[in-house]
């Protein structure tokens, strides 16, 4: 099911637009298989979720300028406050264009977020990455349980397991991402929290002539 997504502004996207050419023409360099520099382009980029309002997110350069980071500031699922706030969402889609004669592919994403649970208190935190209209969803759920206080940080490797099929020159690439905190029934007022603070190396793109 797709959530409401808030599109970025305009300014936004035309400067995100701009920065990821810089990207992708980088990481392109160096490799045969790569589309040409300059001929990858990200048409959009959108986001929306309880996780990731318009004003939570903002988007971060690697000095070497090859990967981009989204941090996150008010993806928090707590306990303290009502039931609705132990689960928080966020979808993101990326559309794509490329030279045809190419599969794209996803290369690896880093999570990072810090927990602080107590005893009794569980936690999900729960990711998924698919290329839209394309079979295969990489699914990866990790499973936290208090007493815990500490950074987290994961990272995906997709290895050939995430590519789009060859014949177009266009994918959308969907990321969504939940946390969840549940809980314990003893003792009594256990809690806890769940932050997800940012993607890091969000849109390593790799490539496969068809
Ligand atoms: C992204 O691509 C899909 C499929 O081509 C299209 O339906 C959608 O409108 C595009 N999104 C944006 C924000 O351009």
């Amino acid at each position: 099911m797709m959530r409401a997504v808030c599109p970025i502004s305009e300014t936004a996207r035309l400067l995100l637009t701009l920065v990821l050419l810089v990207i992708l023409q980088l990481a392109g360099q160096g490799s045969a298989v790569s589309p040409p520099p300059g001929s990858v382009t990200i048409d959009s980029l959108t986001f929306g979720g309880s996780g990731c309002p318009y004003d939570g997110v903002d988007y971060v350069l690697s000095e070497d300028l090859k990967a981009m980071t989204m941090k996150f500031t008010k993806f928090i699922a707590t306990t303290h406050k009502s039931a609705a706030h132990r689960t928080r969402r966020c979808q993101i889609s990326v559309n794509l264009s490329y030279p045809e004669g190419f599969a794209v592919g996803l290369g690896s994403v880093t999570f990072s977020g810090y927990a602080k649970l107590d005893r009794g208190v569980s936690g999900s935190i729960k990711a998924f990455y698919y290329f839209s209209g394309q079979a295969g969803t990489a699914r990866i759920t990790r499973k936290i349980q208090g007493p815990l206080d500490d950074n987290l940080e994961y990272r995906d490797g997709f290895g050939s397991a995430l590519y789009s099929t060859c014949g177009s020159n266009k994918q959308t690439l969907s990321v969504g991402l939940e946390v969840t905190v549940k809980p314990g029934k003893k003792p009594k007022g256990a809690g806890g929290i769940i932050r997800v603070e940012a993607l890091l190396n969000a849109w390593d793109l790799v490539w496969e002539q068809c």
